[in-house]
């Protein structure tokens, strides 16, 4: 049975200190434990190091994921940050490939691919994104668009744990919209992309990857995307911001 995770992308917000806080506070929320659940929070860079030891300190297990990361180990790479420069402030987790890396990058599903070989090569869990576009939801031809993502951002990979391979569906509609697909939206590409990877890795791998629902996701509507069997937690953005309402997403789900 997969473990559900509930990951909270606080993407460039909480600056040095207020991060710390944040982490804190979450600490505090989830002091009476986290059930069977997977707590991740990805912090900005600044924050990584203090945000590790608010977590070592922590009674509640809560992880430390990062945003984004080079598929290189070192060099001329200005602004960018390794795998093992992760591994050094204490991240087990990375998302890759979110559309605003995308969208305003140029990630394509090609760095994915080399980014999630890097990240598992550090034994560090790749969240790795996906997700249509407003057009392509509209002509009826996102689950094709998100399983070719799929397909591209998996070739050739091995995946020896499952648990350690992370996908998040994120329909770039619904991502700091307040417009959230339905739950039904959700399982129908959740499962394609679940199909996919029985095609790509086989079916017990594929039955061990977590896949999660991210955009506009909060603590009034969680619930019923975990309901969906292809559903195993969420991404969660702007919810993620305060340790009360992140603290109860994660509650939702243990
Ligand atoms: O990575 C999660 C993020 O894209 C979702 O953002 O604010 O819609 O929960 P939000």
């Amino acid at each position: 049975m997969r473990k559900r995770m509930i990951a909270g992308n606080w993407k460039m917000n909480k600056t040095y200190g207020e991060g710390i806080v944040l982490a804190q506070g979450l600490a505090d929320e989830l002091s009476g434990g986290t059930g069977d659940v997977d707590v991740v929070v990805c912090p900005p860079t600044v924050d990584l190091k203090g945000v590790s030891e608010v977590i070592a300190q922590a009674s509640a297990p809560f992880a430390l994921g990062a945003q984004n990361v080079y598929w290189e180990e070192s060099g001329a790479y200005t602004g960018e940050t390794a795998p093992d420069m992760l591994e050094a402030v204490g991240a087990t987790h990375c998302i890759i490939g979110h559309s605003e890396r995308r969208g305003y990058f140029g990630e394509t599903d090609e760095d994915v691919n080399k980014k999630t070989r890097a990240l598992m090569a550090h034994g560090i869990v790749p969240i790795s994104c996906c997700g249509e576009p407003l057009e392509v939801r509209e002509a009826g031809t996102h689950v094709a668009y998100v399983v070719d993502q799929i397909k591209r951002d998996t070739e050739g990979l091995e995946v020896d744990d499952p648990s350690a391979y992370v996908i998040a569906y994120e329909p770039i509609w619904a991502i700091g919209t307040g417009k959230t697909a339905t739950a039904d939206d959700a399982q129908e590409v959740c499962g394609a992309i679940r199909q996919t990877l029985v095609e790509v890795f086989g079916a017990e791998a594929a039955d061990g990857i977590r896949i999660l629902y991210g955009g506009s996701a909060k603590p009034g509507n969680v619930a019923g995307f975990l309901e969906k069997q292809d559903v195993d937690g969420a991404l969660v953005g702007g919810a993620s911001l305060a340790a009360d309402s992140f603290a109860a997403m994660v509650k939702a789900a243990m």
